[in-house]
Formats: structure tokens, sequence, C-alpha cells
């Protein structure tokens, strides 16, 4: 019968080592045992940027990458993004399971109750540039969320932790509308508790002097399913960022703005900006072999095109796709679609995209969809990162009540400089001399 261990010969001592596997792993300590004498400190993994590492057990979100599946909980996201509400796909992340009606109705108000800000919040915001990336500002605003909820601390208290995602959840579309508001110098309108999540955002953004806004129910649906389909993407950067930087026992406010600052990179939730500013930039169909050449000659990326996981096409980037033409029956067709859809049939036939395993994902027809709903580019990574507050806070809770966490202190491979005794100035090497050195790629 095979046993689930691996057997290691380290061929510097001869010795045999067996070490158990686990769900497909093996516990990188385990590995420290495999000394050439008691002085080594013995082997470690070298893992850089986490690709071949699972830095924790999580049960919220299922990826398969190569077969373009991704569910929430065990719910398959297609399923989810048809029939469920955003509110509702955020309480079966962060609890588990589908909420019945009372507690769906329970959750519901509670985070409505949750919509306002702290009027000094205002004041915080208009202290930005005008023209301040809304990102910049939703990442420093949910920071200083930390110096108004002090008791936010005490993070192993259940209760506690249950009222900060409440209030996380229901302010961040807040914040996000304020600084889309303040970038224009309209009025900030408050949040309405009549309309849906979806719905009081569009609101909250849109609103002009009408007494009673009521949102397009067709982009009100469409803004519904694009969030559900960001809420959460299991061990993800910002994910990372916030069970890393949670592991310290801070609070989840400042927590929750390392995750949005990971998720603000171009190569993250940023890319749905840069995809929309370069499919702008290419402009027309006819001008997409001279981009691919560029591509292909490392020159740049393809935004929105690839994924650490999926090396099959992001689910999502499907969904999303079918949602754009259902958005354009209401607002007019974005013609970026055209050069989006050509530039997808022409990659997906070239070898370089083919042999390297990549496909549209999630932020390639994202933005085309938001700039047809009226939203600028430099507010895409905000709509990411709004629905994917749930996700966030669900990684950091379910990190913060895990036994097996401690906090994140990764070791390194040293390559500096051996010991050597301090120099006093005047003997120091001549200006040429230490400006090669620090030339060297060192600064
Ligand atoms: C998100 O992790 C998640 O789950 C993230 C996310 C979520 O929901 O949380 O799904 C959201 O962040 C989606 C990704 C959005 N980013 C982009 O669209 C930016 C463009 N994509 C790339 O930067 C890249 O594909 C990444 C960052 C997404 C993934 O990079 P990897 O896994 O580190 O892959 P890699 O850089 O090692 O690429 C492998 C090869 C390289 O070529 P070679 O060196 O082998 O010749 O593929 C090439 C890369 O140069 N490549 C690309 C490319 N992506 C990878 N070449 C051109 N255009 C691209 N987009």
């Amino acid at each position: 019968m095979a046993k689930d261990t691996i057997s290691v010969t380290d061929n510097r001592t001869g010795k045999t080592y067996e070490l158990p596997i686990e769900n497909g792993t093996i516990r990188a300590m385990d590995l420290r045992q495999i000394k050439v004498d008691k002085e080594d400190f013995g082997l470690m993994t070298y893992d850089p940027s986490l690709g071949n590492t699972a830095s924790c057990k999580s049960a919220i979100t299922f990826i398969d990458g190569d077969k373009g599946i991704l569910r929430y909980r065990g719910y398959p996201i297609d399923q989810l993004a048809e029939k469920s509400t955003y509110l509702e796909t955020a309480y079966l992340i962060v609890k588990g399971e589908l909420p019945n009606r009372e507690h769906l109705d329970a959750w519901t108000y509670n985070i409505t109750m949750h919509t306002m800000l702290h009027e000094n919040t205002k004041k915080f915001m208009e202290g930005f540039r005008y023209d301040a990336h809304p990102m910049g500002m939703l990442v420093g605003t949910v920071a200083a969320l930390s110096t108004f909820y002090p008791d936010a601390k005490d993070i192993h208290d259940i209760e506690c932790r249950r009222l900060q995602v409440r209030r996380l959840i229901g302010k961040m579309p807040t914040i996000a509308a304020y600084a889309y508001r303040y970038s224009l110098g309209l009025p900030y309108v408050q949040p309405d508790n009549e309309l849906t999540y979806c719905g009081n955002f569009l609101s909250m953004l849109f609103r002009m002097t009408e007494r009673n806004y009521k949102p397009n129910p067709v982009l009100e649906r469409a803004l519904e399913v694009l969030f559900i389909l960001h809420a959460d993407h299991e061990q993800n950067c910002s994910a990372n960022a916030m069970r890393a930087v949670g592991s310290s026992r801070v609070d989840p406010y400042s927590a929750t703005a390392a995750a949005a600052a990971a998720l603000y990179g171009p190569l993250h939730g940023g890319a749905n900006e840069e995809a929309v500013n370069m499919l702008q930039e290419i402009g027309s169909a006819d001008k997409i072999p001279a981009f691919i050449k560029s591509v292909k000659a490392g020159e740049r990326k393809l935004m929105g095109f690839g994924h650490r996981v999926y090396k099959n096409y992001d689910p999502r980037a499907k969904i999303i796709k079918k949602i754009a033409y259902e958005v354009f029956e209401v607002t007019g067709r974005n013609p970026l679609i055209d050069v989006a859809v050509e530039l997808e049939r022409i990659a997906l036939e070239d070898e370089y995209f083919i042999s390297r395993k990549l496909y549209p994902n999630v932020d390639f027809y994202s933005g085309i969809i938001y700039q047809a709903l009226g939203f600028p580019a430099s507010l895409f990574p905000v709509l990411f990162a709004i629905p994917r507050t749930s996700g966030w806070l669900a990684q950091w809770a379910e990190n913060v009540i895990d036994p097996d966490q401690k906090i994140t202190r990764p070791r390194q491979i040293f390559t500096g400089e051996a010991e050597r005794s301090y120099v006093p100035i005047e003997t120091r090497p001549a200006p040429q001399t230490l400006e090669r050195k620090l030339l060297r790629g060192r600064l």
C-alpha cells in the first residue's frame, strides 16, 4: 500500500529522510532536519513570489486554473452570477453558506446601516489634490478609518470582527462615490437606504438634482454581476497582503488598506484601467498587428491577458464579455469592444500567446463596461476593490482563527557582503570607484 510520504536522499551526506505528504504538499519545516552537520541551519525552500507555495489552508474559494473553474464556497461562479446578488454572495463568502431569507434580510439591514461616513472623513478626503487618483484616496481613507474605530483592534472577539466586516462592506461604496464626486467638484450624495447595495452606489455616484434617484435596472444588474465576479479569488496578491498584514494582529481597516494598495498595482487590479487605456491607444482593429508585434518583442504587455493560475479562459471574462452587450443595449455600443474582440481573436491564434497559455482575464473586458456605464478609467480599480472587500475580510478572518497561522515572516537567501569593519570617511574609496559600485544595480 503506497504511503503518503516522500523519501529524500541528501547526496551531500547520503542520508535519506521520509517526509509526510498532506493535501499534495510537504511542510517546508520538515526540510529543516536535512543538514550537512549540526551547525547547519537546515534546508529551506526558495520560492520567489510564492508561485509554488501553499501559504494557508482555505475553504473560501476554489480555482482550477487548467479547467477554468471558479467556485465560492463550492458554488460555481456562473450560477452565482446568474442567480445571486452581491450582498448574498458576500454573505456566502464571509459566512460560508447561502443565507436563508431572515439572515439575508438581517445581513442587508446591518450593512445598510453602516453606509454613512463620519463627517471628518470628508474633511480628510478633501485634503487630497483635486486630481488625486481615486484608488490612492481609497487606500488612504480606508487606513484612516482605523482611527475612527479604535475598538476594531480587538480582532479575537467575533462580534468585534463581525461589526468591522459590516462597516467595511457598507462604507467602501460611499468612500468610492465621495472620491468620484470630489474629483468632479460635485456635492456628496448621502446613502439612500431604500435602494439596493449597487443601486445606492449608483445613486451616490450619479444622482444630481432629482428628488429620488432610480437606477436603470439593466445597469444596476450589470454592476451587481460584476461585483459578484470580483468578490474573491483565493490567494491573489491582495488577499496575500491582507493575510500577511493581518497576521501582525493589526486592525482590519489597516489590513484592508494594505490589500487595496496591492490591488492598485497594474499587474493586479489596476490592470482594468491599463487595459482600457491600451485599447484606446490601439484605437482601431487595423492597428492591432503592430501592437501585437510590440508585445511579442517584449516592449509591453497585453493588459487584461494572462494569469498566474488560469492557464485557460478566465471564467469571469466569459461572463463579463456577455454582460457588455446587455449594457450596450442601454448605454449604446462602446466601440472599444470591437478592438477588444479582434485583439482577443488575433492573440488566441498567435503562438506567442498560445505557448504561454495567455487568455483574457477578469480585467480585459470589465473596463469596457465600466466606461460604457460612465465611469472614468481611474475609478476602475476602485470598482474592483469595493466587491473584493468581502473576499479580503473572509480571508483575513480565516487567517485570524487558523491555529496553523502565526505572524508572517519569510526567510531569505543572503547575497550581501560578508562581515567587514567600519571605514573612516577619510579613507573611503574615491567617488568614481564608489559610483561604479553603487551603479552595479545596488540602489
Ligand atoms: C488579476 O491572482 C489573481 O487571482 C488575480 C486576479 C484576482 O481576481 O485577484 O485574477 C485579478 O490581477 C488578474 C491579472 C490582471 N493583470 C493583467 O492583466 C496584467 C497583464 N498580465 C501579466 O502581467 C501577467 O499575466 C500576470 C501578472 C497576470 C501573471 O503573471 P505571471 O504568472 O507572473 O506570469 P509571467 O509574468 O511569468 O508570464 C509568463 C510568460 C512571460 O513570458 P516569457 O518570460 O516566458 O517569455 O508570459 C508572458 C511573460 O512575459 N506574459 C505576457 C503577459 N502575461 C504574461 N506577455 C504579454 N502580455 C501579458 N499580459
